[in-house]
């Protein structure tokens, strides 16, 4: 049995696509109490397409400030959410701090073959969209996965890990923020 969170505060799941953020975070908003918010698809709700149409009609640029001015426009609305990030979100330098400032960031931290499995066959993300998906992640990897290291208050390994383990997980890092 999952304990209700107090609402004073907001998880963040940071990690590369596939890793689980949209469907952990549903899941941990829905035990802790807590709103779900993925960025992706607020973006796609204010721009009235998808992701990939996005960026196809205004380019990647103009996604990443979407992303931003969302997050930043989360610091004034009231606490108690899990927000589901975009993979590459937290990869302007600002971004990251937003997302600190904004609450306990948690990354989730997906085994390469696992993502490979995942992601096979994914048409919904533009950045996979050509090219040999393994090599793909390994060199964005590479790029991001410290950047998400060094982002995230907390990591968790989900390879094989159960949804409980995970929020097992992430009730202790809020336990430790709290100190
Ligand atoms: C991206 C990840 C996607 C989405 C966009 C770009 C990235 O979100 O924001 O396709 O740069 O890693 P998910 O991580 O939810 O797939």
């Amino acid at each position: 049995m999952v304990r209700r969170m107090q609402k004073d505060r907001n998880f963040i799941l940071i990690g590369y696509m596939g890793s689980g953020k949209s469907t952990v975070g549903k899941k941990a908003a829905k035990a802790f109490g807590f709103r779900f918010i993925d960025t992706d698809v607020c973006i796609e709700e204010q721009e009235g397409c998808t992701i990939s149409e996005l960026f196809a009609k205004k380019g990647e640029a103009y996604f990443r400030d979407r992303e931003t001015e969302l997050i930043r426009s989360l610091l004034s609305e009231p606490k108690g959410m899990v927000v589901a990030t975009g993979g590459g979100l937290p990869m302007r330098p600002e971004n990251a701090a937003i997302l600190k400032q904004l609450g306990t960031v948690i990354y989730l931290k997906a085994g390469q073959d696992t993502l490979v499995d995942r992601l096979t066959g994914d048409t919904q993300r533009p950045l996979l969209s050509d090219g040999d998906l393994r090599g793909k992640i390994k060199s964005m990897l590479e790029i991001r996965g410290p950047v998400y290291e060094s982002t995230a208050d907390v990591c968790i390994a989900t390879d094989n890990m159960s949804f409980y383990e995970m929020i097992g997980a992430m009730e202790r890092a809020d336990a430790k923020e709290r100190g």
